[in-house]
């Protein structure tokens, strides 16, 4: 299984595209992941401890999941469980189906550990995504543990209608998600970013809780922001959203800046316009953190998300305010073992400081 999964989802050793490689993983895991014998046997090796948090009244049997963008088209569902991860994030989905931009548009720096995208968030659209989760729940292939879905901007769409359609891509996925995401950093959707501006992004907030509040369940609504907003703008986009009553916050979505190249091959990955992610990231995700957890007193839940590759991130990420955590670029560079390590890991900080469970961490440099 090592092997298979260094062949599919760790092309930094073969000379595969990266996205290709990608699109292999995603349709292994669709068949091999949706089949009991299947879960059965990645569970085998796979398996995580368990780390169990409550957050936003949902049960995580431990803090770690899976990052949007991974399965964009909610192919895979029972694939993240049987990996080890506790919940995962679908998406990104827009109202609209779209290619997204053209290819190449995936890039591995190996050496630095991150991976520089421009994909543009290609998805089939939220009406075809619903009508495979439909399927899914009636064939009763739903995962026991939390989903989030990740709702982007569609590239068609000007100022005027985009809070209509934030709104009417959550309105369509309402019921095949346990929480979701308001993805207003991708720094790959010309516009997108623009929705940190106070109009824009009031607009967007209002549509969206609006929608929450009409329906019978409360389910908890987030925004994923951008680790290139100087630290007032972070705040300030926090402020408003907390105004208007989100529910929590993803800390970090990828950057444009740049490290400085560890190898060759790494620069020339590097040179590429898109957003970065990986190991790179982290300090800043930290930043991010820190801020929106002095910034709320840590009432509002924070997910850490942004070059958590070891027990050392993840434990710095809980640390300075994170709740619970997500990962994409260490999964690409070291195959799904990263996530049950990690979890091992912190259950051992967790006993080693003396706390009876992950939350009593969460936020502990701060104290
Ligand atoms: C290829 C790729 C596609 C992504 N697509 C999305 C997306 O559709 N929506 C989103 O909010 N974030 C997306 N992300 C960002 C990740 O969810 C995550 O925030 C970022 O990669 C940082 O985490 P990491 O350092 O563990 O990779 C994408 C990242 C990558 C590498």
């Amino acid at each position: 299984m090592g092997l298979a999964w260094r062949m599919l989802a760790n092309p930094s050793l073969k000379l595969i595209d990266p996205e290709r490689a990608h699109s292999h993983t995603i349709s292994f895991l669709s068949s091999i992941g949706e089949k009991t014998s299947g879960q059965f046997l990645l569970n085998q090796f796979y398996r995580s401890p368990k780390l169990p948090i409550e957050v936003f009244d949902l049960l995580f049997h431990h803090p770690l999941g899976l990052a949007a963008g991974f399965d964009k088209g909610a192919e895979a569902l029972l694939s993240w469980p049987a990996l080890g991860f506790s919940w995962s994030e679908y998406g990104g989905v827009t109202r609209y189906p779209q290619d997204g931009n053209p290819k190449p548009r995936m890039f591995r720096a190996n050496k630095d550990r991150a991976l520089v995208n421009n994909m543009g968030l290609n998805n089939p659209g939220a009406s075809v995504v619903r009508d495979r989760l439909i399927a899914r729940k009636v064939a009763e292939r739903w995962p026991k543990s939390p989903v989030a879905a990740n709702i982007g901007r569609s590239m068609k769409v000007d100022d005027e209608h985009v809070a209509d359609d934030y709104s009417s891509t959550l309105d369509v996925l309402w019921d095949y998600a346990d929480l979701f995401v308001l993805n207003i950093s991708s720094p790959n959707t010309p516009g997108l970013r623009d929705l940190h501006e106070e109009d824009l992004l009031e607009g967007v907030l209002r549509s969206c809780i609006g929608i929450g509040r009409r329906k019978q369940a409360s389910k908890p609504i987030l925004l994923k922001l951008s680790p290139d907003s100087p630290n007032e703008e972070a705040l300030d986009t926090a402020r408003v959203a907390m105004g208007l009553g989100i529910d929590g916050f993803v800390a970090t979505n990828t950057t444009v800046s740049r490290p400085i190249p560890l190898s060759t091959q790494s620069r020339k990955a590097l040179a590429h316009d898109g957003g970065l992610s990986g190991r790179p990231l982290h300090g800043r995700t930290i930043e991010i953190i820190e801020m929106l957890f002095q910034e709320t007193e840590g009432k509002v839940p924070i997910i850490g998300v942004g070059g958590i590759e070891s027990c050392e991130t993840a434990w710095n990420a809980i640390t300075s305010g994170a709740s619970l955590l997500q990962l994409y670029s260490s999964l690409v560079f070291n195959g799904p073992s990263i996530v049950s390590n990690i979890v091992r890991g912190l259950a051992k900080k967790t006993k080693e400081s003396g706390f009876s469970g992950i939350s009593e961490a969460v936020g502990y440099k701060h104290i």
